[in-house]
């Protein structure tokens, strides 16, 4: 909050500054001071990922491809978080199997971006559409409308674990509209997924290790539907994880 007895901002949290001709406004300092803990607040990153960060992302040394898969997904999300906004493209993709990190390195990205000021959200895929479909949101206290606009025009949006649902046309039509929404408007959109994109490299048939037959497992292409992944795919920067542990197995080897 700005401070009501601020001299310089007259309590508002913006302080006219003159560049020649032009006057305009900035943020003043006395809100500035605790804007990246409230930034933080309101970004909802769930308790699981409250520590995690750039720093504590380790990279394995004993399997060299899965360190270099890791430390390129790493820098890549990085340089992101340091330029952000002037950057190609206004968002980052990242793809690979469960527990090889995206979340924990999207939401480092998240924290470095709160940190520097920006106005961000951490949606959890399954949990959006619930919201909206139900028409209330106990997490937020808030209500349908309110999930949907919050999707839509939050500065940057951490979308996590897209594609984890039962596709309905109702589905479709929500995360097309979303990702519509904020592709045109340029808005920062980074995004998880562990669901196979064969279009760009992934393999969609899995053998089953006890039966021995063949899956074919859903795509991003089915799950969200061809319009919101081409949109996708333009807006984001891709980072393919393709280190193949569970870090959440770790140690039960
Ligand atoms: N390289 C790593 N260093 C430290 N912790 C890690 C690393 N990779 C993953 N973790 C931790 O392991 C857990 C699983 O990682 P995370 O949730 O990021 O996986 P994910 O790729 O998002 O998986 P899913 O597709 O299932 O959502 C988290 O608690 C995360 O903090
Ligand atoms: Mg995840
Ligand atoms: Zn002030």
């Amino acid at each position: 909050m700005p401070d009501p007895n601020c001299a310089l901002c007259d309590g508002t949290g913006w302080r006219p500054v003159q560049s020649g001709e032009v006057t305009g406004v900035e943020r003043c300092a006395c809100d500035q001071a605790t804007r990246p803990a409230r930034l933080l607040e309101s970004a909802r990153i769930p308790p699981r990922f409250d520590r995690a960060s750039f720093e504590n992302f380790l990279l394995p040394r004993d399997n060299p491809q899965a360190n270099e898969s890791l430390s390129k997904a790493m820098l890549g999300a990085r340089v992101f978080a340091r330029e952000f906004p002037h950057i190609e493209k206004p968002g980052l993709l990242f793809m690979g199997l469960p527990g090889v990190g995206k979340t924990h390195l999207a939401v480092a990205v998240l924290k470095v971006l709160l940190e520097r000021g920006f106005e961000c959200l951490f949606l959890d895929y399954q949990g959006l559409l619930d919201r909206i479909r139900s028409g209330y949101d106990p997490a937020a206290g808030s209500s349908a409308r309110e999930a949907y606009q919050e999707a839509l025009d939050t500065e940057v949006v951490l979308l996590d674990d897209l594609g984890a649902h039962r596709v309905t046309d109702w589905v479709l039509d929500t995360v097309t509209a979303v990702i519509n929404h904020r592709y045109n408007g340029r808005r920062a959109t980074i995004v998880t997924t562990n669901l196979p994109d064969p279009e760009t490299g992934d393999v969609l048939a899995e053998k089953n290790p006890l039966s021995g037959h063949y899956m074919v497992r859903d795509s991003l292409g089915d799950r969200i539907g061809a319009r919101a992944r081409s949109r996708l795919f333009e807006m984001c920067r891709l980072v393919r994880i393709t280190a193949t542990e569970d870090y959440r197995l770790r140690g039960l080897r």
